[in-house]
């Protein structure tokens, strides 16, 4: 097939530019080929290294190949039969097309080792997600690659790339995760800043209170509501993330605190033993870790409040405004900016089809805006807290899930990537800082086998998908159906 092909004129015409040159608008050249090795990549695009000098790789055009007289093949996933200058080229029809490749679409890469050192200390002033650019996290990066390559579907894979292209939240889940994660990605922040010029903000959660997960679990965590254990979670995991932080102070940090720990306390004390257990682990780590991060002036800190069919209920907000004020005021003189909304949960932005009657449970906050609303101007305010802002976990609720009630948590059926991370999403709505990616979806929310420690009877609900493996594994079926149901679409 290849030899019947005029591989000269295809030579003749490589010379035509057919990618944009983006990078000489920022001072540096372009590198040669858009194939170029890719050694960095930030939000400007993608940088090569040629005759020892940084160069922009040209971004291929959509559809490249029709100025050069060629069509476009009809999928990014064509067999590639030849690469130049260009880009890729298949064959279709025994006629070259090229393939096309998404623009914009980085290959994440390891960030260049440079030597960095921290700069002057940065302030937050205002919203924290405003104006800064977004760490993408190289281990979900990796994830998305390798369930890639369990793919055959092209369009599906296509919406796959584009996954790793929206930053999502680094989880510090146990002690060990934090030595591996927290400093690493701080470090990769800087070094984007320092090349960059411009502020990368990582959103890092806090997740491992002694007798995590009161309520449910499929979550429970490594230490357990006892006394040597908060001392643990002082010692050798608050007291270190605070080291790290105080050193790279010259970059943004989001902070998402201890999800699901504070609303356990508003709702489940009198239901669960292992609530009352945990009760005064909860408080006492939410006043450690306030009044030693949230005297940081580069890290912002947001406590978590459930979803709104937790604790939207009228008697449920008023409880949450005490528990919330006197945990904050427990911190002091640490600050915090707001609380974040349906981490790790499916509840809709906006779903109209709901109002306040026998079907939402007589619930008048039946989504997340209306959550939000309603606690902010009614409840928060009036429990006398001063900064109140919210983020909301929108990675996997852009499509309304199967749940049978909506009080279903795990691995539900029908998921959909929701709206992408962005400051500021909603006018009218200043006390929303951010839409963010805080679950990675993908990630399993617990496992479906009974015979585990860990499993949770929701897991094994009608409406979550099985098999399922353990919470934070990688779940192949969970992730390819939120990129189908994504809404706006990938
Ligand atoms: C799990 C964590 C995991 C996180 C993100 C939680 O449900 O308990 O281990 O890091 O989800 O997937």
């Amino acid at each position: 097939m290849k030899s019947t092909i005029a591989l000269t004129a295809v030579a003749a015409l490589a010379a035509k530019a057919s990618a944009a040159c983006w990078s000489e608008s920022l001072g540096y050249p372009c590198c040669s080929s858009p194939n170029a090795n890719v050694e960095y990549t930030d939000a400007d695009g993608k940088w090569g290294v040629e005759n020892g000098n940084w160069c922009g790789i040209p971004v291929p055009e959509a559809c490249w190949s029709e100025k050069l007289g060629y069509p476009c093949c009809s999928s990014s996933s064509a067999k590639v039969e030849y690469t130049d200058a260009d880009g890729k080229w298949g064959v279709e029809n025994g006629n070259w097309c090229g393939i096309q490749t998404t623009p914009g679409t980085p290959s994440p890469v390891p960030t260049p080792d440079i030597e960095v050192k921290p700069g002057e200390q940065y302030t937050h002033s205002g919203n924290p997600f405003s104006g800064v650019e977004f760490f993408l996290n190289p281990y979900y990066v990796a994830e998305v690659d390798a369930a890639i390559e369990q793919m055959t579907n092209s369009s599906l894979k296509a919406k796959a790339e584009k996954m790793k292209t929206y930053s999502n939240a680094i989880w510090l889940d146990t002690i060990k995760n934090m030595h591996q994660w927290l400093e690493t990605n701080l470090k990769g922040a800087l070094q984007q800043q320092e090349f960059t010029g411009s502020k990368v903000l990582t959103v890092f959660v806090v997740y491992d209170l002694p007798g995590r997960d009161c309520h449910a679990l499929a979550s429970n965590g490594e230490l357990l509501a006892n006394d040597s254990d908060a001392q643990r979670y002082k010692t050798e995991y608050i007291d270190v993330i605070e080291e790290k932080l105080k050193y790279y102070k010259s970059q943004p940090v989001v902070l998402i605190v201890e999800p699901d720990s504070l609303a356990n306390l508003v709702t489940n004390l009198d239901s669960t033993p292992a609530c009352r257990d945990s009760e005064k682990y909860y408080l006492d780590g939410h006043a450690y870790l306030i009044q030693k991060l949230g005297v940081l002036p580069h890290v912002a800190m947001y406590l978590d409040i459930g979803h709104a069919f937790w604790l939207g209920w009228d008697d449920n907000r008023e409880k949450a405004g005490k528990v919330y004020s006197k945990v904050i005021s427990s911190g002091k003189p640490g600050k915090v900016r707001g609380f974040t909304d349906n981490v790790a949960n499916y509840t809709p932005w906006e779903d109209p089809t709901l109002s306040r009657g026998p079907e939402t449970e007589w619930n008048p906050c039946p989504d997340e805006k209306r959550y939000l609303q309603e606690l902010m101007h009614k409840d928060f305010k009036a429990a006398g807290i001063e900064s109140v802002y919210f983020v909301c976990d929108t990675s996997r609720n852009g499509h309304k899930v199967d749940r049978k009630h909506p009080g279903e948590w795990c691995n539900q059926t029908g998921v959909g990537v929701g709206a992408r991370p962005q400051a500021s999403p909603v006018s009218g709505m200043d006390y929303l800082d951010a839409f963010y990616w805080i679950k990675p979806l993908g990630e399993s929310d617990g496992t479906s086998d009974t015979s585990a420690a860990r499993y949770d009877g929701y897991c094994g609900h009608d409406t979550a998908m099985k098999p399922a493996p353990e919470a934070g594994q990688w779940f192949q079926k969970h992730f390819e159906q939120g990129l189908e149901n994504a809404n706006p679409p990938l």
